[in-house]
């Protein structure tokens, strides 16, 4: 029995997909819980519905679909999962490839009719992208316990909506309880986001975990004054003390070297204008380490030195977290088993951490879980240009298939033993 990956039938879903929230010039934006993501919502749960499953919701968003088992039973799934929204200058590949190559997973196991001892789900998690609400990975982490579900549906987003009224705009909740769907083991097909596969020409990652992410945002008070009349030493400048702090997290990033990565994605003066001083700055710095230990000597570092600009300045200075998650190490029997089979495949690999956050690593800590990743043209993600070729994609998912079919069990028999190609002919 051979299980065939149909790459056109996949591609044509990413496509359609990725109509939804199109930008003009290519990408899309379809931040969690926004009318576009109702709408991705709306596609994708309509083609779980065609293949002849059950589709479920829980109170936060989280959305999945699961074909039972040999016995009819949808207990303790092997699952699939990722996320469909994205940012607001995404592509059509983070999170999507993951989802909708779950589904071609499926759909290429029913049509051979292969039954398997575990059930085998589909799964898409509210919010994991964090770029309206934060943090990222809210949903699994609420289905994982991980996050609380009252403070998450609390989270004003950066348009001053709620998550609880978002999901409410779009009538994106649904009647499961948090946790209800309890995976035997958890499986992230992604694209990498970074340059190190395409680099050194190899077609899988094998990720060995996800690093440390610290996410924080300032907000700095000074005084508003006349650019031209008010003398320096007279000043109580916030937006001097923001630069500052996004020169000294740029610093601690060259300082510690690599892994450490140090971002200021956002900055927001008031009263933003060209001939005042800025009474208010607002900004956030993204952390992120492979270390626990250095991640929170980059943090320490940055906190004590943004409260010292603000005293130099007289200004005063709060920090609120947005996020904070520790580095997570997945299954190494899952991460081994991956290995080797793309290695049966004839694929080449390499082991590696993931740099960016994903939803694999809210179910880390409770079931077997792994990752594999597929290369990104130049290393770019969360930019409208971000593309991965369809044979690269195909191997990917052929992979993620493999490995599901293992995890799942089928019936060791001659006639049952189920091999999977990444061609689309079925014959
Ligand atoms: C999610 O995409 C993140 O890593 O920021
Ligand atoms: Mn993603
Ligand atoms: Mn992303």
């Amino acid at each position: 029995m051979s299980i065939s990956i149909n790459i056109e039938r996949l591609m044509v879903r990413i496509f359609a997909l990725g109509k939804i929230g199109a930008l003009p010039n290519g990408g899309c934006k379809r931040l969690a819980l926004s009318e576009e993501d109702k709408a991705g919502r709306t596609l994708v749960t309509g083609w779980l519905h065609e293949l002849g499953l059950e589709v479920h919701s829980d109170v936060i968003g989280n959305t999945w679909a699961i074909r039972p088992n040999r016995y009819g039973s949808t207990e303790h799934p092997v699952v699939m999962g990722s996320h469909i929204d994205t940012v607001g200058t995404g592509g059509l590949y983070d999170g999507n490839l993951g989802v909708l190559g779950g589904i071609e997973v499926i759909e290429s196991m029913i049509e051979v009719g292969v039954e398997t001892e575990r059930p085998v789900a589909v799964a898409f998690f509210t919010n994991e992208e964090g770029a309206r609400f934060q943090p990222d990975m809210m949903g699994s982490g609420v289905a994982q316990g991980a996050l609380d579900l009252a403070e998450m549906l609390a989270s004003v987003g950066i348009d001053g909506i709620s998550v609880s009224d978002a999901l409410d705009a779009i009538n994106a909740g649904g009647d499961e309880p948090v946790g209800a769907l309890k995976p035997s083991s958890y499986l992230e097909l992604h694209i990498e986001q970074g340059p190190v596969l395409e680099t050194q020409a190899i077609d899988i990652g094998v990720v060995t975990g996800v690093q440390g992410i610290s996410w924080s945002e300032f907000t700095i008070t000074g005084q508003a004054c006349h650019a031209g009349t008010t003398p320096m030493p007279m000043r109580h400048d916030s937006g001097v003390v923001a630069a500052g702090i996004a020169l000294e997290a740029w610093a601690i990033a060259q300082e510690f070297g690599a892994p450490q990565v140090a971002t200021v994605g956002r900055m927001r003066f008031e009263p933003d204008l060209v001939n005042v001083v800025p009474e208010e700055a607002r900004m956030t710095v993204d952390l992120r380490n492979t270390s626990e230990d250095t991640l929170r000597k980059a943090e320490a570092r940055l906190f004590a030195k943004a409260e010292a600009l603000s005293d130099v300045q007289g200004c005063t200075i709060k920090r609120q977290s947005l996020a904070r998650f520790e580095p997570v190490a997945f299954d190494s029997d899952l991460v081994e088993s991956i290995a080797q089979s793309a290695s049966e495949l004839g694929y080449t690999s390499l082991k590696m951490p993931s740099g960016a956050g994903h939803d694999a690593q809210m179910f880390a800590p409770q079931c077997p879980s792994a990752m594999i990743f597929v290369p990104s043209r130049d290393g770019i993600s969360h930019n409208i240009h971000e593309y991965t070729a369809p044979d690269q994609i195909a191997k990917g998912v052929a992979l993620l298939a493999k490995v599901v079919v293992s995890q799942a069990g089928t019936e060791q028999t001659q006639t049952q033993r189920v091999s999977v190609t990444d061609q689309g002919d079925k014959s």
